[in-house]
């Protein structure tokens, strides 16, 4: 199955992010929006992995050692950059304690044969994405134009504020994808603290 690992994210600040995007979606109908019940702020993402591996890990997981973190929801932004935007996401500003959990998992996940992070952990969290959906630049893609008008539309807006919240827990998640989408379920919870 195909897994990853993240933070979810209180239903107030959930609420708030959609009621944001709700009047913005018409600016960039063709884009893949992510559905409200799937945000989450990725901490390591994993990929295909059998049951056995699974089980590996959740263990792996159990004995991490980190701090609950407390992150806020600010600011708008776009991967790989504004010339050629395929993700649309809200920022993420964390203590100290979110990147020494991503950092954690990692680590946890690397026992296991899991390949580390090559890349500096960006935290954020997706709201849509078009053409390849890669935050970052790929030889040969052309830039595609989904997400552009919703780009320019939110220049002149100021930054939103949708909240702070103390992640006191992490998940191991599915992802099934689909034609219609990527859908996300909680496969089990890990304690911070
Ligand atoms: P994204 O939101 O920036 O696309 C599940 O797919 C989660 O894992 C998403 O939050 C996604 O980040 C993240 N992720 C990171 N690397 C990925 C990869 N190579 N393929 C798919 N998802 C990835």
């Amino acid at each position: 199955m195909r897994i990853f690992i993240a933070l979810d994210i209180p239903q107030e600040i959930r609420s708030r992010i959609i009621r944001f995007c709700e009047g913005l979606r018409a600016f960039a109908p063709d884009a893949n929006w992510v559905r409200p019940e799937s945000f989450h702020l990725t901490l390591k993402f994993v990929g295909e992995k059998s049951e056995a591996d699974v089980e590996s890990l959740k263990s792996a997981l159990h004995g991490l050692q980190a701090r609950p973190t407390t992150v806020a929801f600010r600011g708008l932004g776009f991967f790989p950059n504004p010339k050629a935007p395929r993700v649309f996401w809200v920022g993420v500003h964390g203590d100290e304690h979110l990147p020494a959990l991503a950092l954690a998992v990692d680590q946890a996940a690397s026992a296991l044969g899991i390949p580390r992070e090559e890349h500096a952990f960006h935290p954020h969290l997706t709201l849509a994405r078009a053409g390849s959906g890669s935050p970052r630049p790929r030889p040969g893609e052309r830039s595609n134009p989904r997400l552009k008008r919703l780009m320019d539309k939110l220049s002149s807006f100021p930054d939103p504020d949708f909240g702070t919240m103390t992640a006191r827990e992490f998940y191991l998640y599915q992802s099934q994808l689909s034609p219609a989408g990527a859908r996300y379920t909680r496969l089990e919870r890990f304690a911070l603290g």
